[in-house]
């Protein structure tokens, strides 16, 4: 069932207009508007919670020194910090992609389980201690509530030793059953979602394999896994091309119940930048663009409705880890190897992530649940430390303004996606234009109860909004939680770690009038027509 959302853009009001000599002194910015008509008449979808998952990876300080600390004060028995653990569950994450990403195509799962050694990590350039390995990673899921996605090695992993991760994960009996068991761990651990690779399209990924290789190998890859267990859920690495998925799908769709795209939207790898927060908005209706595009291959496969779209590695800003990721041992004395992962530090730096990444990702999210019918999962990449929406220092932790997002997201709006018409003015910067609002509403099972995730794109101006159900204007008052902020520019940091945090507020609409506040996301709780 298809809902379409129509956004139809009034000629283009630039709101940095450009002054002419008739122009008066001062240009007063007109108050951007929108028009929202949700259609309460037209079919619902349900989502899947999925799409708020969470991607953590064996790089920098998202696993060591981030979820897992056992030398912390602040670590539980099991060794993960309880104020990490505190904060996630406030996310509600469904669903965790483990343990990469680049590091999983030089990662020997058996190094993680039973007698650990360290070894090195030819990826990132450092020492893997293996002591967080595929039993903290499940007890970790157990833990959170966090159902256990693992990506599998198909870099320089074998397809028995890809089977063999699957029947120490899953399996009642066997070889690899015993060797869980002589673990401790009697009953198996129940992974239901693994990926076949990670980006194995890029030569810079160990493994890196020709579509020509690629399609036969997933095939393969995935008829010993669900000889395994042939409940798995499985998905493969693709690049979000014609010439990359329709071959991957051709050959190996019949085995697949997901298709893995990522999408960064700054190129940050090697030199890491700070866009301001207008040229970060400008990037806001990319990701809808993405999955319109894929939607269209996954069409053009024959495999739409069969297989779901999981965008597992999200986020506006790419990772940034200069040199790397590469695919030897390094020599960890080099001052060049440790200048280029010292480098790493600036990921972490507070002030880069302002309101734009809230709304940035509130508009993936809305792109998501815009297209539910074809995303089964969606993962920010990662969930802590990095360009995560939780960062974690030695002795704290700090919400970024994603993290309040994501919330929002996961803990106010309803469970089905209804259809909205709107139409906005466009917010301009240079070439570029966005428009100023971003809308998605959501209601209830019975229909009762709407929430509506409003987003007010502007830097400074308020957005006037009319707001309709079908022809009927918006009258009454009604609870709200909203994200601004006190400047486009806000972020959160050790020492202000409530700068910028969600606000209950009471909206009072008359005839659809409704006014959002400047770079803000506001989740609106509207009873259905009729409904008290
Ligand atoms: O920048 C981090 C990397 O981004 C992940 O390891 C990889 O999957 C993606 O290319």
């Amino acid at each position: 069932m298809k809902h379409a959302t129509s956004i139809v853009f009034w000629a283009a009001m630039a709101f940095n207009s450009v002054r002419s000599a008739e122009t008066p002194a001062a240009v007063e910015e007109r108050k951007p508007h929108a028009s929202i008509t949700i259609a309460t008449d037209a079919p619902t979808v349900k989502y899947s919670p999925m799409i708020f998952g969470g991607f953590l990876e064996h790089f920098d300080h998202q696993v060591y020194g981030g979820i897992y600390d056992p030398g912390s004060p602040l670590a539980d028995t099991n060794g993960f910090r309880r104020d990490v653990i505190a904060a996630l569950k406030e996310l509600r994450v469904p669903v965790v992609r483990w343990p990469g990403g680049c590091f999983v195509s030089g990662y020997h799962w058996e190094l993680g389980v039973g007698i650990r050694q360290p070894t090195d990590d030819m990826v990132w350039g450092v020492i893997e201690p293996n002591t967080f390995g595929t039993d903290e990673y499940v007890k970790l899921c157990r833990v959170l509530g966090w159902e256990p996605y693992i990506c599998n090695n198909a870099g320089n992993g074998t397809i028995p030793e890809m089977k063999h991760w699957v029947e120490y994960c899953n399996a009642t009996n066997g070889k690899y059953a015993d060797l869980r068991k002589a673990n401790g761990y009697a009953e198996p651990r129940d992974v239901p979602i693994w990926s076949i690779g990670n980006e194995n399209y890029w030569p810079t990924e160990i493994g890196h394999k020709p579509i020509e290789q690629w399609a036969p190998f997933v095939a393969e890859a995935a008829k010993a896994m669900k000889a395994a267990d042939p409940g798995i859920k499985l998905t493969a690495a693709a690049q979000a091309t014609r010439q990359w998925a329709l071959p991957l799908l051709k050959e190996a769709g019949p085995y697949l119940d997901y298709i893995s795209i990522h999408g960064y939207w700054f190129p940050f790898w090697e030199k890491n930048g700070t866009p301001d927060y207008l040229t970060c908005i400008m990037k806001a209706e990319e990701p809808e663009k993405s999955l319109t595009n894929f939607i269209g291959i996954l069409d053009e496969s024959g495999y739409r409705g069969k297989i779901k779209i999981a965008y597992d590695e999200w986020n506006m800003r790419s990772w940034h880890h200069p040199g790397f990721p590469r695919m030897t041992v390094q020599k960890y004395s080099d001052p060049e190897v440790q200048r280029l992962i010292k480098a790493r530090d600036l990921n972490e730096i507070a002030s880069q992530y302002t309101m734009a990444d809230a709304l940035f990702s509130a508009s993936f999210f809305n792109a998501c649940l815009r297209h539910a019918d074809d995303v089964g999962m969606a993962n920010i990449a990662p969930i802590i430390n990095t360009r995560g929406p939780l960062f974690v220092s030695s002795n704290g932790i700090v919400k970024r303004t994603h993290f309040h997002a994501m919330a929002m997201y996961a803990n106010e709006l309803q469970p089905r996606v209804g259809k909205v018409d709107f139409t906005a003015d466009n917010l301009t910067q240079g070439a570029h234009s966005v428009p100023v609002a971003d809308v998605v509403a959501t209601v209830n099972e019975s229909g009762t109860q709407w929430a509506i995730a409003l987003v007010n794109r502007h830097p400074s101006q308020p957005l006037a909004c009319t707001v309709r159900f079908q022809k009927q204007p918006l009258d009454g008052t009604y609870s709200a939680v909203v994200l601004a902020g006190d400047s486009p520019e806000a972020f959160n940091d050790i020492e202000h770690p409530n700068r910028v945090v969600p606000e209950k507020k009471q909206f009072t609409v008359k005839q659809g009038a409704l006014e959002l506040p400047p770079h803000s996301l506001t989740i609106l709780n509207v009873p259905a027509p009729g409904v008290k």
